[in-house]
């Protein structure tokens, strides 16, 4: 049985049990914004600015049309992806979020166990409420985000933590120098680091506690995970630290493609950080075909920014993506219900993908190509 279907009928099973299952992300997101305080919903949903790139993020996915195909004979269909010498099982991954435990007690550690019962992996932000170490324990295909922050001393020790920990890629993400302008964190006098729940790994590191002292102030801690000055020499200095493959996160010009394959990327992630530091960005999914042409077969391209349903991903795959990740999707997942939450947004976001894909004539995800899709002249309301 595919696995669309097998998902569908166990949300059918849930429903003949007398539960009613959650399904669609406004309504994962409506059930959070009732749950969390304001100032967390906010920190989450809201974005730069006046949050026109969150929107085109999303709208950018309403341009790209699919175009069925009949009579494929499409009953054995596979989802899995081969990146870095590993299978993974779907073409979906977990974004590194800060400051889980401000959604859910268990924080990034249930997120790493929905991520385990799936087989996908989880990119852990250097900002996360629980340790390197503690999410390793969780046993879920992992890969840790780095900050490129002031401290070259406390990027080594986090970068050998991970590899210590079993991490299998790094990501370095040097796409917001600074924190952007956040209207809403701003009213809500919320500061983007946010304390404990913003420190796990820092709180935790070796050189941190030694240079640093405990406890860890506010202003150092930010220093160490925001740095204006970056520059092409801080992934050259990363890559100097690990044989890990090293993946740059926020990618939106084919050039900085080219900059990044040339200091030793071993993979991309177009993003644009789900709107949350450049307001009136390029939408990411608009980004995509021209930076994937850049790189042609070089590294692989991964994907982040307004995935919400099956056909997004579909989208983002077959414009050049080999996997695509979420955010905000799985962040109310955990808000709502932790573990649970999380592996029910994955498997319901594949199980929607799967038959898509199925019902537009496709057996593999990995055949997915631009030419199943095409530019829309309808412009969605
Ligand atoms: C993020 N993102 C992020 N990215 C990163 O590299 N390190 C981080 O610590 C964070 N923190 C963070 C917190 C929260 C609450 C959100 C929503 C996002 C960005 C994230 O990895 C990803 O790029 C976007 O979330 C993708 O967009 P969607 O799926 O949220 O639209
Ligand atoms: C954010 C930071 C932590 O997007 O990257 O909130």
């Amino acid at each position: 049985m595919n696995y669309g279907v097998r998902v569908q009928s166990a949300r059918g099973a849930e429903c003949a049990s007398g539960r009613v299952p959650v399904v669609s992300y406004w309504e994962w997101e409506r059930m959070a914004r009732r749950k969390l305080p304001l100032f967390a919903f906010d920190y989450v949903a809201g974005g730069a600015g006046g949050e026109s790139t969150i929107r085109a993020n999303r709208r950018s996915f309403e341009q790209w049309k699919i175009v069925p195909r009949l009579m494929s004979g499409v009953s054995d269909r596979k989802l899995t992806v081969e990146l870095f010498g590993r299978t993974y099982p779907f073409p979906i991954g977990l974004a590194p979020t800060a400051s889980q435990g401000l959604f859910h007690g268990m924080g990034e550690v249930a997120t790493a166990k929905a991520a385990a019962a799936l087989g996908i992996p989880f990119i852990l932000s250097t900002s996360s409420s629980y340790s390197i170490e503690e999410v390793a324990s969780t046993g879920a295909p992992r890969w840790f985000q780095l900050y490129p922050g002031n401290d070259r001393d406390v990027m080594f020790s986090l970068v050998s933590r991970a590899e210590k920990a079993g991490y299998t890629a790094i990501v370095f993400t040097p796409d917001r120098p600074e924190i952007g302008w956040r209207e809403r964190n701003i009213r809500n006098c919320l500061s983007t680091y946010i304390g404990p729940y913003a420190s796990g790994n820092l709180r935790s590191d070796p050189v941190v506690r030694k240079k640093y002292g405990e406890p860890l102030a506010s202003q150092a801690a930010l220093a160490l995970i925001t740095n204006p000055g970056v520059t092409a020499a801080d992934m050259q200095f990363v890559r100097s630290i690990t044989r890990l493959p090293l993946l740059v996160k926020g990618v939106l010009h084919p050039e900085d493609a080219e900059t990044s394959i040339r200091f030793g990327a071993d993979g991309l992630i177009v993003s644009n950080h789900g709107g949350r530091h450049v307001d009136g960005a390029i939408a990411a999914l608009e980004a995509l075909p021209s930076v994937a042409m850049a790189v042609g077969s070089r590294v692989p391209v991964l994907f982040d920014s307004g995935i919400r349903h099956g056909a997004d991903l579909f989208k983002a795959l077959a414009l050049g993506a080999k996997m695509a990740f979420i955010g905000r999707p799985y962040v109310y997942g955990l808000a709502v219900s932790g573990e649970i939450g999380v592996r029910t947004v994955a498997e319901n976001l594949l199980a929607d993908f799967d038959l898509n894909l199925g019902n537009s004539g496709i057996r593999y995800a990995a055949q997915l190509h631009k030419t199943h899709l095409v530019r829309s002249v309808c412009e969605s309301p």
